[in-house]
């Protein structure tokens, strides 16, 4: 007995100073003159475990120790956290100095090389550039607003007396919205493409190991399938002499414009205007009906606002540019919830050369963890920040305050700022002129690393 207590013993602290060693070990390496304070964590996996598991805590908890610029070892790089506002604009309005996106491996491999993401500088004009032209307000007007509204008045059919998961319905909302802005026909081949993008989503979000039966490998195969696809769809067009007023269209007309993009281009524009707008519209348009229904008096001013739209129209008359413009409490909604859900907690960059920013030296190939929840939650920007008060966007400029990076900022700007907002209110429009809801048991949200029920978001829905 006594011989097994020492063994356990020696193993534990054997144990103990191995981890010391590698510790170290970890942080030596990294110990270059002019970094920023911070740990490292272990080799490898540096601090991904606490990140995860710890979310916004983690965080903060480090800006306590560091300060808003520290540097740690998150999901498989060195990292630089910039919790700072000022910085953080500094950073997103400063791409030409050298801090251009930095995103996982995964995420480009399976976005596509041509992906808005995966290039700079004239690469980047020219994909940006070509999909403002296909959702520039005017376009948003005349043609994508009208298919927003078929689409919704018919998916948001057939709800009444039903237990839905909302998680699930929005994220369907989102993807068969987007397919009808493109011009991908709910047929059969649109069936085959929903299957394939859920696996495409999967994939961005995973390790990039190559492995048969990971979601990395599953990601890389939708991606090939879904070009297959978009391929033939692209050959039918060019094949009929007609011309269509969808995003595809847009893309295939810009032929002879400054805009012109290559088949391959174009594919990748596609896949990124599905998955840019994917789990954002969806994530927002579930927690705006959470928010709303925990918040009565919110709802009821927001509807109030949707009838007095109705009733100046016909049944079957279609929500326009006007009606949408009009939308202004459920604009303020779709701020606040997306300020108070933190829809987005930050955005990814890196460094394509050493650089020195806030005093210190970056080394090449870091990446910049451009940290923006916490401002969501900064009490002089929004008093009483942890409460739900859509009321606040009354005050038009905050939308337009320079620390507010709900939609990012500098040249990367969310170019699908307005259609998103246009999606989720025509989503509400229909929603709580038709239905009254209310929640199914105590489903789980988790708000870290990404907002999700892991369960779903169970609702029971009646005729309102
Ligand atoms: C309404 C919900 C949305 C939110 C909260 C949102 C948020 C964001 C944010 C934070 C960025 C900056 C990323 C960065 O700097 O790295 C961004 C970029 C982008 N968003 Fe959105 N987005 C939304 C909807 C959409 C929609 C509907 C589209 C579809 C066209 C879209 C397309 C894009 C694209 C293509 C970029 C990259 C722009 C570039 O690199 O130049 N977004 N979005």
């Amino acid at each position: 007995m006594a011989v097994l207590i020492v063994v356990c013993v020696v193993v534990v602290m054997l144990g103990f100073c191995i981890c010391t060693a590698l510790l170290r070990w970890n942080e030596v390496r990294y110990r270059k003159k002019g970094l920023p304070p911070g740990t490292m964590g272990w080799p490898v996996f540096g601090e991904t475990t606490e990140f995860l598991k710890q979310g916004p805590n983690f965080m903060k908890n480090q800006r306590a120790r560091y300060g808003s610029f520290f540097k740690s070892h998150i999901l498989g790089c060195p990292t630089i956290v910039s919790m700072d506002p000022e910085l953080n604009r500094y950073i997103l309005l400063n791409e030409g100095k050298g801090l251009v996106p930095g995103y996982p491996q995964s995420m480009l491999d399976i976005l596509g090389n041509c992906n808005i993401a995966a290039v700079h500088g004239s690469a980047h004009k020219a994909m940006r550039g070509s999909l403002l032209a296909i959702i520039s307000p005017s376009i948003i007007r005349d043609q994508l607003l009208p298919k927003i509204d078929e689409f919704m008045r018919s998916y948001l059919s057939n709800w009444d007396g039903k237990i839905l998961d909302i998680q699930e319905r929005t994220k369907e909302m989102a993807l068969l919205s987007s397919f009808c802005q493109i011009g991908i026909a709910s047929d059969t081949k649109s069936e085959a493409f929903k299957a394939e993008f859920y696996k495409l989503v999967l994939g961005t979000l995973s390790l990039p190991i190559k492995l048969p039966g990971t979601n990395y490998s599953g990601g890389i195969q939708a991606r090939k399938n879904i070009i297959g696809i978009l391929r033939k769809i692209i050959e039918e067009r060019r094949a009929s002499s007609s011309s269509q007023n969808d995003m595809l269209g847009g893309l295939l007309k810009m032929e002879d414009s400054r805009y012109k993009l290559s088949i391959e281009e174009i594919m990748d524009q596609i896949i990124t205007i599905m998955y840019s707008g994917y789990e954002t519209v969806s994530t927002t348009s579930m927690m705006a009906l959470k928010y709303l229904h925990d918040h009565p008096r919110a709802l009821q001013e927001l509807r109030e606002e949707h009838i007095a739209i109705r009733k100046q129209k016909g049944p079957d008359d279609p929500i326009d540019w006007n009606d949408y413009r009009a939308m202004k409490f459920t604009r303020s909604v779709i701020f606040e919830t997306m300020r108070l859900a933190t829809i987005v907690n930050g955005v990814l960059r890196k460094t394509t050369q050493d650089m020195e920013l806030n005093g210190f030296v970056i080394p090449k190939g870091w990446r910049i963890y451009v940290y923006t929840r916490e401002t969501n939650y900064d009490p002089f920007l929004y008093p009483e920040p942890l409460t739900f008060n859509p009321w606040r966007w009354k005050d038009r400029s905050l939308e337009s305050h320079q620390h507010l990076m709900l939609f990012g900022g500098g040249s990367r700007l969310c170019p699908g700022k307005e259609l998103g907002i246009a999606e989720i209110s025509t989503f509400l429009h229909y929603f709580v002129t038709r239905y009254r809801w209310e929640q199914v048991g105590e489903d789980e949200l988790l708000k870290f690393p990404r907002v999700e029920a892991p369960n779903g978001l169970h609702i029971r829905v009646s005729k309102y």
